[in-house]
């Protein structure tokens, strides 16, 4: 069966001291209300990601993600981190074509299709990022856009490495602005997604494959959205900061 998985993704927030303290009030909180199987993951800066791990080390619920790597495996590129270190620390995951790479480090389809490759030979397992810009579902694009996404920067894998991927769809007007996609356009987006899943790679691999869903999520809607049949969790930006509000989405899972 597919897993139930919370990510935080603080982005570009919280100093070194922050971030240590921000995990180790989550964790606290999370182990103590948490009675279901949920995964939840810590997706810091590269400069908290080593003793985030240490500390998670030893719980099966936990895990750290990467917020990007470079696409390719080593060399002069100064400044950049590669998918081998990210694994050398005990990290599990890296995000991959989050909309806020795709824009302002203008990653394109064919890089990201690279970062994926890199990330599993590096035995990471990308969380990989998509969704459609606020024009393009007004002018009823999206899925079409979507399709697109998927199929540019992941159908060159085969269903093996496929099934090591976790998708997360983060319609660009839900993230940061309050705006969050309603629990039927999120559930119709992620049933679309696991049908082409299912079309490209095989039944099997689409039932199990987790498809997360992110975009102003918050503790008020996330029991409402994880409750959708195709909504297996949430990957989350500006809720995951506060150790308060991030549990609560965890442990909305409790009551679904
Ligand atoms: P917000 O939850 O702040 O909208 O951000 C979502 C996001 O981009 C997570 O990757």
């Amino acid at each position: 069966m597919r897993r139930k998985i919370v990510a935080g993704n603080w982005k570009m927030n919280k100093n070194y001291h922050e971030g240590m303290e921000l995990v180790a009030e989550a964790m606290h909180m999370i182990n103590d209300e948490l009675n279901t199987e949920v995964l939840t993951i810590f997706a810091s800066p590269f400069i908290h990601l080593a003793n985030v791990q240490k500390l998670i080390n030893g719980y099966s619920n936990f895990a750290t993600a990467a917020q990007n790597c470079h696409h390719e495996n080593s060399g002069a590129y100064t400044g950049e981190i590669a998918a081998s270190m990210i694994h050398s620390i005990g990290a599990s995951y890296v995000l991959i074509g989050h909309s806020e790479r795709r824009q302002y480090f203008k990653e394109d389809h064919a890089m990201l299709a690279k970062k994926v490759d890199v990330a599993l030979e590096n035995h990471l397992s990308p969380i990989f990022c998509f969704g459609e810009l606020k024009e393009e579902r007004e002018n009823a694009k999206h899925f079409e856009v979507v399709a697109n996404q998927l199929k540019e920067s992941l159908y060159h894998l085969d269903a093996t490495a496929f099934s090591k991927i976790i998708l997360a769809y983060e319609p660009v007007w839900a993230i940061g602005t309050g705006l969050t996609a309603s629990p039927e356009q999120a559930q119709e987006m992620h049933a679309f997604i696991r049908s082409n899943i299912e079309t490209q790679f095989g039944k099997e691999v689409a039932v199990n494959c987790s498809i997360l869903y992110g975009g102003s999520c918050n503790p008020q809607n996330a029991k409402t959205l994880f409750s959708q049949p195709d909504i297996d969790g949430g990957l989350i930006g500006g809720a995951s900061l506060k150790s308060r509000d991030f549990t609560t989405i965890v442990t909305s899972f409790n009551s679904i």
